[in-house]
């Protein structure tokens, strides 16, 4: 059941030059949050009409009461937001959606692109497997590569590509994904994708993992208002069991679907 807890603002620092990290004191929300699950940040500064804005989960610990949300600053609510300075208060609302499952069946390939990682990172943290999850990460440039000594803290192995060859493999995160799945399918060592990042990435892996006929769980990022169900404005079209398609709201049925369940327009 998601409820409103009034956070305050530990630290607010920057991560490059698009992105900042926000480390809250919201210890009912760190007892509660599970990875992939979101947040909706109430924006101070922001007129009541501008609601709120969805944030993924980069990390959140019960023990120190901590939740962290890595953004990246791109209109007029992460504007104002990156106002906000250390003991501030924050309204946030959580935890919402559905997230990812925590135990994986083999390897679980974790795939990130952008901001993307902060669900991922929060999923490396919780999630029991079968063996050690792997990270592909990919972005235009090196500067798009976000946090990834966080996952190396965690033992997590991190395959890395940029398009312009500037760190890691040049090219797309698909070619070094492609070359892990072609060596743990000729080991017969069983795997799963998780992904979250730009709608081409998450295609992307959603038909790897239905080629492969394995787990595919695809975290929708899709605009968002309400968060809660009742303005439709985050559909995504669903294949039901019986074949039937409906509209999904990425908020309440969602942001985690199964690559199987996925309709791509
Ligand atoms: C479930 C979920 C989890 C998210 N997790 C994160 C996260 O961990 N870190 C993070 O930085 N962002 C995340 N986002 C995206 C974030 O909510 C938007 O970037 C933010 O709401 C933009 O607000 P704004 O007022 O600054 O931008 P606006 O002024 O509303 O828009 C500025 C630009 O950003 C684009 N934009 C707006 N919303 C989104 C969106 N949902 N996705 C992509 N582009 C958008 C607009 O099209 C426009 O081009 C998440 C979104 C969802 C739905
Ligand atoms: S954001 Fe309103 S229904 Fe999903």
């Amino acid at each position: 059941m998601a409820f409103d807890e009034a956070t305050t603002i530990k630290t607010h620092t920057a991560m490059g030059a698009d992105y900042n990290v926000l480390v809250l004191a919201a210890p009912r929300l760190a007892a509660a949050l599970a990875p992939g699950q979101f947040v909706h940040v109430r924006i101070p500064r922001l007129e009541a009409s501008a609601l709120r804005r969805p944030f993924s989960v980069f990390d959140a610990d019960p023990a120190t009461g901590e939740v962290s949300i890595l953004y990246k600053k791109v209109g007029r609510g992460t504007a104002a937001l990156a106002q906000e300075a250390a003991g501030a208060t924050l309204n946030v609302m959580g935890p919402l959606g559905f997230g990812f499952p925590l135990k994986a069946k083999g390897v679980p390939l974790l795939v990130a692109g952008g901001f993307g990682v902060a669900p991922l990172h929060f999923l490396a943290k919780r999630i029991a497997s079968d063996g050690k999850p792997i990270l592909f990460v990919g972005g235009r440039t090196k500067a798009d590569l976000l946090a990834l000594e966080r996952f190396a803290a965690l033992g997590i192995e991190c395959r890395v590509s940029t398009n312009d060859g500037s760190s890691g493999t040049k090219g797309f995160v698909t070619g070094p994904l492609d070359e892990a799945i072609a060596e743990l399918r000729a080991r017969g060592e069983a795997f799963e994708l998780f992904t979250c990042g730009p709608d081409g990435l998450l295609k992307a892996v959603a038909a790897r993992a239905l080629e492969c006929n394995v787990p595919g769980w695809i975290s929708m990022d899709r605009h968002m208002i309400c968060g809660v169900g009742a303005c439709f404005a985050c559909i995504q079209k669903i294949r039901q069991p019986n074949g039937a398609i409906y509209n999904a709201r990425c908020c309440v049925n969602g942001p985690v679907f199964k690559a199987k369940d996925l309709v791509w327009d």
